[in-house]
């Protein structure tokens, strides 16, 4: 596998799950550089998973090509294809099944024939990152639903893999949990690492992750800055998805002044203040 070559570049790809069905993915063009930070929205349905199962070799092209770091899934040795990409099941508890929290999060790092030292750092490294470390002793299905999710998630850190994807880290989370989850995706970005998260969370794709590609009936509906795709109500549409909450309402008030592509909170705020004067 290559450096220079992009993350993910992925060419007319076209997935069924079993032949005589219909096309899952139908054609799909995606290239994802190294350090990027992006998400994948779209409907339930949609393709998402689909999708990001092909990044690790998990499915292989119905036809297309899917190359990880230069290297085509269908030749490359599912190895590798480990060592480079993570993937955080949708459903963590598709994913755990050891027994005690340590062990869980050292079964990847051991798979990949590390010293036993090395196994134990990276994994103590990855269960202070999520914020586990005083539970390593205990049973991983004691643990709550936001902790088991912080588990999938340090299971795969703690294999350090160049590229991580992760399906839905914040579905059952509260608020804080779900942001919590994206401080440690971002921290892992900003270390140079690239980053897939596929969500349903508009506000947390607003105000975090700067690529939004728009997943729809099995194709890349849009691909860009966040702020051009979850701003553009029409395009967002086509794919039965709403701008965020506070895109919605600055749109509203485009007749007072105020910005149609506002994200977060705080920008209508800037915008709303700065149309209001010294207080
Ligand atoms: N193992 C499978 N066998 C057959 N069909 C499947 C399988 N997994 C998914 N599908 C179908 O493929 C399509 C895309 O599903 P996928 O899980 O990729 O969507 P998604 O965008 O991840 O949706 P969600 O937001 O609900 O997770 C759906 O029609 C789904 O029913
Ligand atoms: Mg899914």
């Amino acid at each position: 596998m290559s450096e220079s070559a992009a993350a993910l570049d992925i060419t007319d790809l076209v997935f069924r799950y079993a032949s005589g069905v219909a096309d899952v993915l139908r054609g799909v063009n995606l290239r994802i550089d190294h350090g990027e930070f992006v998400a994948l929205i779209g409907q339930n349905g949609a393709g998402k998973t689909t999708l990001a199962k092909h990044f690790n070799g998990l499915l292989k092209p119905s036809s297309g090509s899917v190359r990880v770091m230069g290297r085509d899934t269908r030749a490359a040795p599912v190895a590798d294809l480990a060592r480079a990409v993570g993937y955080v099941y949708q459903n963590p508890d598709h994913q755990i099944f050891a027994q005690r929290v340590r062990a869980e999060a050292a079964f990847g790092p051991r798979n990949l024939g590390l010293s036993p030292s090395e196994v134990e750092q990276r994994v103590e490294r990855a269960l202070a990152l999520v914020g586990l470390r005083e539970h390593a002793d205990d049973f991983a299905f004691s643990l709550g639903r936001g902790q088991r999710q912080k588990l999938a998630v340090a299971s795969v850190l703690a294999m350090e893999p160049r590229i991580l994807v992760v399906d839905e880290p914040t579905t059952g989370l509260d608020q804080a949990g779900a942001r919590g989850i994206l401080d440690l995706l971002s921290t892992w970005n900003v270390e140079g690492r690239t980053i897939v998260v596929i969500t349903h969370d508009m506000t947390l794709v607003a105000e975090r992750i700067p690529r939004t590609v728009v997943v729809n009936d099995g194709l890349i509906l849009a691909d860009g800055p966040t702020r051009h795709v979850l701003t553009d109500a029409s395009l967002l549409r086509k794919a039965y998805l709403r701008p965020p909450q506070v895109t919605r309402v600055a749109q509203r008030l485009g007749d007072l002044g105020v910005a149609p592509d506002v994200l977060t909170v705080a920008e209508l705020y800037r915008q709303i203040a700065a149309r209001m004067g010294p207080s």
